[in-house]
């Protein structure tokens, strides 16, 4: 259940992604450092659950932005006694998440970090339990197959924009292909697409080492 103080937090950062996306509608793009692009609070609720019923205690996060995502994961870390450590390359980004984690009463449960994931997650020594992944779909490959060298047997990738990738994408829809087929074809995992809507939610299991 969530505390009062987190759920005032998720509402704050649900309206100022929400006027983003009417100024995007309107034509007004805000700069990259400014655009949270977080997560429906949907995706948010599932992940909360998800890290509840797998009991996740090592929870990484690969881009953090301004912490709405984030917010969903500590928040059922804080009750399970795990941590979530999580990634983004702005040093704006990390800067605002701090503020809200800290202001959701979060930030004993988290670990923010300021840099490359792919340098960054070489680092975790842990058997992780859930990676969630939501950056830069050209580095999604990549990410994959560093998340499976810290992955435990039974553990979740979670790959965001799986359905919006072509979208986002335009010029190189191709990309979301070689995800979609690097995913379903990789012989340790087993996958399934939550059509979380619009974003759509990669959910990939693994099976074996
Ligand atoms: C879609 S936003 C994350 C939104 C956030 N998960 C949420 O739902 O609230 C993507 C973020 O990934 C960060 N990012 C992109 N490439 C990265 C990398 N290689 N390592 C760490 N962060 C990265 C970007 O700076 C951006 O803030």
């Amino acid at each position: 259940m969530l505390s009062t103080k987190i759920e005032s937090v998720l509402k704050e950062l649900e309206m100022q992604r929400d006027i983003e996306k009417k100024r995007e509608e309107e034509g007004g793009l805000l700069p990259t450092e400014e655009r949270s692009l977080a997560i429906t609070r949907e995706e948010g609720e599932f992940l909360y659950l998800l890290l509840k019923a797998m009991n996740a205690k090592v929870v990484i996060e690969i881009g953090t932005s301004f912490g709405y995502s984030t917010i969903w994961l500590a928040a059922a870390v804080s009750e399970i006694g795990g941590k979530v450590i999580s990634y983004d390359v702005l040093p704006k980004k990390i800067e605002e998440a701090t503020k809200n984690l800290n202001k959701a009463g979060l930030s004993d449960f988290t670990e923010l970090i300021l840099g490359d994931a792919k340098e960054l997650i070489k680092k975790i020594n842990n058997p992780v339990d859930v990676v969630f992944l939501d950056a830069d779909k050209r580095d999604y490959i990549e990410f994959i197959t560093l998340a499976l060298k810290k992955l435990r047997i039974g553990g979740v990738i979670l790959s965001d924009n799986v359905l919006d990738c072509p979208e986002i994408h335009e010029d190189e829809p191709e990309i979301c292909e070689e995800i979609m087929d690097f995913i379903n074809n990789h012989p340790q995992c087993s996958s399934i697409t939550i059509p979380f809507l619009p974003n759509g939610l990669e959910m990939t299991l693994r099976e074996t080492y």
